[in-house]
């Protein structure tokens, strides 16, 4: 179909001359003599753009501008101002038009004017539509083609009730893109209750979930709601469910097939309507395969599962990332040199965005409000990324192992410290080295 512009100028000689010439360059044209011809014209139909003369019977056609925003807000003007009327032409371009031309109008230069008028604006929309693309709701997906699928899975799932797998490395951002679903669902108005399976042992789990009457256990001196009962009409949200002990999977599978459940040491049968999220970092097969995960509770939970590809696996996310989170952290200020950026995006990233943003964070503090990040300091994540290639490790198991190697290196062997820095706790740092060891 031949794009259509609307024309609005009142001298007939003129708008006949514009109309047959861009008629040849392959465009519809709807003319208008009037302001209020234009307003009703834009206000029935859309246009792939607006020529507009200022001096109209009926007003000025600066005010027009607004007008025509008010139906389609990027829709591309070019105004047309009497012969050195530049205020004018100011005044026009301030109030929002995109390009303009001053009388006489050659037919040809129009024609250019408008050709580039039109193209910068659908460039313009392009551009924003990917940065919109990017962030959603504070979350960054990105540009990447898994990552756009990770974005359509958790679309699908906010708008249905069935349970979600979220798996992925440590840092990328499972129990963000948990609460990302919960947000955008119909859930959203009522409560997000998270729990990490890891921590809690023997019966502790099973308290917190379902809670307890008085009296149930030693130092059960009063009634105590559980999660499953706060979690009623929102979202409940297993964390590391691949490390939920055997005999809580059987209860848990239980409330998912019955629908209900019962405080410890109750007889009454209690109901609760939630969506549930798991995540784990395992694989969740292999957990069966080892008898360690129940597999009609793994049917139950895996109905659909959306994995979070690790970052080093999306480089090209980088750039856009490292704004966001220099934002995020106070600082859009900061300046990344060319170099420091080379260097992030060679990295390998095993604590991912969350090792992203530590870093930024200690960047930040060495170096001076609004300055460039100081360059030497982000040299020692390239070293270690030599020192990796040198070695070539084979599976993530040997990265995970180098990199926590390096990283007792980088801190004088101050377990502490370099905990911190891979945002891992002391005690897997402790275990890892006893298998390293082995
Ligand atoms: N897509 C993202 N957009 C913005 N920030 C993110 C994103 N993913 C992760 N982050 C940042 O990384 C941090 C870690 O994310 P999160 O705790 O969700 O990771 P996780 O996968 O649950 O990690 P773990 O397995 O260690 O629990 C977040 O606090 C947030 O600052
Ligand atoms: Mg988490």
């Amino acid at each position: 179909m031949q794009p259509t512009i609307l024309l609005i100028e009142d001298d007939d000689s003129t708008r006949f001359g514009f109309v047959r010439y861009f008629s040849t360059e392959g465009y519809q044209v709807s003319e208008a003599s009037t302001l209020a011809e234009a307003a009703k014209a834009i206000a029935a139909r859309t246009f792939k753009a607006i020529i507009l003369d200022i001096n109209l019977p009926d007003g000025n056609g600066i005010d027009f501008i607004a007008i025509a925003r008010t139906h389609q807000p990027s829709i591309p003007i070019i105004v047309i101002t009497g012969s050195g009327d530049i205020p004018l032409a100011v005044e026009a371009m301030r109030r929002g038009a995109d390009n303009f031309l001053a009388k006489p109008v050659n037919n040809a230069a129009l024609a250019v004017c408008l050709h580039k008028t039109i193209e910068n604006s659908e460039r313009k929309q392009q551009l924003l539509v990917k940065k919109n693309h990017g962030w959603r709701d504070g979350f960054y997906f990105g540009e990447t083609v898994a990552m756009q699928e990770v974005l359509h899975l958790a679309q699908t799932s906010a708008s249905n009730n069935n349970p979600v797998m979220i798996t992925g490395e440590t840092g990328t951002g499972k129990g963000m893109l948990a609460r990302w679903i919960h947000r955008q669902s119909a859930r959203a108005p009522h409560e997000f209750v998270g729990i990490n399976c890891s921590g809690l042992k023997g019966e502790m789990l099973s308290r917190e979930l379902f809670g307890n009457v008085r009296g149930a256990y030693t130092s059960a001196n009063q009634d105590r709601k559980g999660l499953l009962d706060s979690a009623d009409q929102g979202t409940l949200y297993l964390d590391e469910i691949g490390d939920m002990e055997l005999a809580t999977q059987s209860q848990l599978l239980k409330v998912l097939e019955e629908k209900s459940y019962r405080r410890l040491g109750d007889v009454e049968l209690l109901k609760s309507n939630f969506r549930l999220i798991c995540a784990t970092h395992h694989d969740m097969e292999q957990l069966v395969e080892e008898g360690r995960f129940r597999q009609d509770l793994m049917y139950r939970i895996n109905l659909l599962c959306i994995t979070i590809p690790p970052l080093r696996e999306r480089t090209d996310d980088i750039p856009a990332l490292v704004s966001y989170l220099l934002h995020e952290l106070g600082s859009s200020d900061a300046v990344i040199t060319k170099d420091v950026m080379s260097i992030l995006m060679a990295y390998s990233w095993p604590g991912n965005i969350r090792e992203l943003k530590n870093v930024l964070e200690r960047a930040l503090l060495l170096s001076p409000r609004g300055s460039a990040l100081s360059y030497p300091f982000f040299t020692v994540l390239e070293s270690d990324q030599h020192q990796q290639k040198r070695h070539h490790p084979k599976t993530l198991q040997e990265m995970k192992e180098q990199h926590i190697k390096f990283a007792l290196k980088l801190f004088g062997n101050d377990v502490e410290k370099a905990a911190k820095h891979l945002s891992i706790s002391r005690s897997t740092i402790y275990r890892r080295l006893k298998q390293i060891e082995m």
